[in-house]
């Protein structure tokens, strides 16, 4: 982390799992413990049809609501999908965009991904980027050159003075939902490999201004580690954001210079 240069953001991605009830009884719990963790900006990635009931029990509170997914276009005969205005219009200020599951599971490719952002842009809201190799990609020693692509695809095309509006996730896929997290080492040469790429593209300052955070298994016991990289701006959580005692401590263990 670096909280001279960008924010660190801590974020739950709940996936599929709680019904808003659910969901409710989650957010209360956490309202209450985070109290006020200024030192961090904490968001909750909710599943679509709890979106209307996170925004009305985080009110007054300093967490943000984040969807986990859009469609790109504003509008239209798209059965089934929700727009970034939509999004917006509910009070949504971070939207996840290419998680790892949606490349697996839903076709959504490098071009979806770039799209979205876009979208997500237009309309005021923050896209989360999430990047990241499968463990055959990283044992044939293509991390980098496959990240190169996922980061520059992502961002093509987005002006210079948007960039910093965008959070990047470097998610291994190898460390997702299956408690093998990547070495805080590891963590950090793929974070800083992402900061490099918009160096290049975009200097100095920019680079230094973007929050790129890690996700994969990162939970109560390791997040502190992780995040005292320096190039580990946060965390993007699933299975650890379900417990409001894991998600708290993590949200605390970013609390360090
Ligand atoms: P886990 O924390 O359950 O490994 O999930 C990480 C993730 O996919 C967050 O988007």
């Amino acid at each position: 982390m670096n909280r001279r240069y960008r924010k660190t953001i801590i974020a739950g991605n709940w996936k599929m799992n709680k019904t808003a009830t659910e969901g409710k009884v989650l957010l209360d719990e956490i309202k209450a413990s985070v109290g006020k963790a200024k030192w961090c900006e904490i968001v909750a990635c909710v599943p679509a049809v709890d979106i209307p009931m996170a925004v009305k029990a985080l009110k007054d509170s300093r967490i943000a609501v984040g969807a986990q997914n859009l469609h790109y276009e504003p509008s239209g005969a798209y059965t089934g999908e929700i727009s970034a205005s939509m999004l917006k219009d509910l009070g949504v200020k971070y939207v996840i965009i290419g998680h790892s599951e949606r490349r697996q599971y839903f076709g959504e490719t490098d071009v979806t991904v770039n799209k979205k952002v876009h979208a997500a842009l237009e309309a005021g809201l923050h896209p989360i980027v999430c990047v990241g190799e499968s463990l055959e990609q990283r044992e044939m020693g293509i991390t980098n050159d496959l990240i190169s692509v996922q980061v520059k695809s992502a961002i093509c095309g987005v002006p210079a003075d948007k960039i910093r509006r965008i959070v990047f996730a470097y998610e291994p896929i190898w460390a997702i939902g299956t408690g093998k997290t990547a070495t805080s080492e590891q963590a950090n040469e793929v974070c800083e490999h992402i900061r490099t790429i918009i160096r290049k593209q975009f200097g100095a300052r920019t680079a230094r201004a973007v929050t790129i955070q890690y996700g994969g298994s990162m939970n109560a016991k390791n997040a502190h580690d992780l995040l005292a990289q320096p190039d580990v701006d946060g965390g993007l959580i699933g299975g650890a954001s379900l417990k409001s005692a894991d998600f708290v401590t993590i949200v605390n263990a970013a609390n360090q210079e």
